[in-house]
């Protein structure tokens, strides 16, 4: 076991680790630099049905959700086409009103997850085309898929998704792209920032395993005792607050919460005492100024700032008591980086509660029963 784990301690530790190589494999061989042209053969096989859709639903579970939702924001702003995101649970049992004109993405690792598979397999009968992103190869899901596109992150051993989910966004980017690219939504020169932005990723990521990794250990002893943690990020960074809550609550059993940073305002912000940590994610982007806005009444309220902030910030840095830093990028493409820090934040919080952080009581890596 200890070879497997290629000396790292845990499975969970290696696969983030990996993240500078599984990211740039879910889009080698599919994005060029010098020439903002992508291939997506999966996505050429259903060319006609997607610039024909009226909508484009995205159905998954647990962090493979997480991945849709942002999905949903990418797709709608690049693509000008409605998109909805569905919890394979809920949707396979509502009697949902679906025909050909419709495109269902689905998003799972394991390809294997029964409320995703039976959502597809009722969705395919009434005619809908199911467009995978899957990352075990000859699973169920991608066998029954119309198209798809493989998320190319190799084996994922740790229970809670860590590499699968960076794929993931990486592929519904580049489905994003692609869409927007023959639809004529998107224009060369954003077509060609974009591109350059992904490209910068596995570097990135580099740079945050190679100098952020004490600092988060830190951060982590420090706020291991909290009952609670609340997670908060607007727009692209919403869908990673829910992710960075999520993975806190699976590896640590700290219960975290994951919300529109304004939203918090309805409920939340009751909770919020000396006690509370708030992390929120805060990288630069058009939203910015209204999480700092929303970092400032946590404060005065005495909450537990933590933020996850762009190279450079000088606000939010002299806001929070504690700060994890991830490199400058395209406001669409840093949710790729935000996450990475809350990822080893809730590794090494189960560390040091010494908890079996690969294999978290009652989870399961892939629930193949209802
Ligand atoms: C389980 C796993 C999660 C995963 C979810 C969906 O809950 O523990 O890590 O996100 O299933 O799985 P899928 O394989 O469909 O992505």
């Amino acid at each position: 076991a200890a070879i497997e784990k290629g000396g790292y301690e845990h499975f969970m530790l290696k696969e983030i680790f990996e993240q500078p190589q599984t990211i740039f494999d879910s889009f080698r061989g599919r994005l060029d630099v010098d020439q903002p042209l992508l291939t997506l053969s999966g996505l050429e096989t259903i060319k006609d049905k997607l610039l024909a859709a009226r909508r484009i639903i995205i159905v998954a579970c647990g962090t493979s959700w997480h991945a849709g939702l942002l999905a949903e924001y990418l797709i709608e702003e690049l693509c000008r086409v409605n998109v909805e995101v569905e919890y394979a649970s809920e949707f396979r049992y509502r009697n949902p009103i679906i025909d050909e004109n419709d495109v269902i993405i689905a998003v799972s690792q394991s390809g294997e997850t029964a409320d995703t598979l039976v959502a597809l397999e009722n969705a395919k009968k009434q005619g809908a085309t199911i467009f995978g992103i899957v990352n075990v190869v000859g699973s169920s899901i991608a066998r029954m898929a119309d198209a798809g596109a493989y998320t190319h992150a190799g084996p994922e051993i740790g229970v809670a998704s860590t590499k699968a989910f960076t794929a993931q966004l990486v592929v519904l980017e580049l489905f994003a792209l692609k869409l927007a690219e023959m639809k004529g939504t998107i224009s060369t020169a954003r077509l060609r920032e974009l591109t350059a932005a992904l490209h910068a990723v596995p570097e990135q990521v580099q740079w945050i395993l190679d100098n952020q990794l004490e600092n988060i250990k830190q951060v982590a002893a420090k706020y291991k005792d909290a009952r609670d943690f609340l997670f908060l990020g607007r727009g692209y960074n919403f869908p990673i607050a829910l992710e960075g809550a999520l993975k806190l609550k699976e590896i640590s059993y700290i219960h975290a919460e994951g919300y529109p940073a304004a939203e918090m305002k309805h409920g939340p912000i009751a909770l919020v005492d000396e006690n509370l940590p708030v992390v929120f994610v805060a990288t630069q982007d058009p939203f910015y100024e209204k999480v700092v806005s929303n970092m400032q009444e946590i404060r005065a309220r005495k909450g537990r700032l933590i933020a996850v902030v762009s190279e450079g910030d000088t606000v939010a840095e002299q806001l929070a008591e504690d700060v994890l830093t991830v490199p400058k990028s395209h406001e669409m493409i840093s949710p790729l980086l935000a996450v990475i820090p809350l990822q080893l934040l809730s590794y090494y919080v189960g560390i040091e509660l010494q908890l079996d952080v690969d294999k978290p009581r009652n989870l399961a890596k892939s629930v193949t029963v209802e």
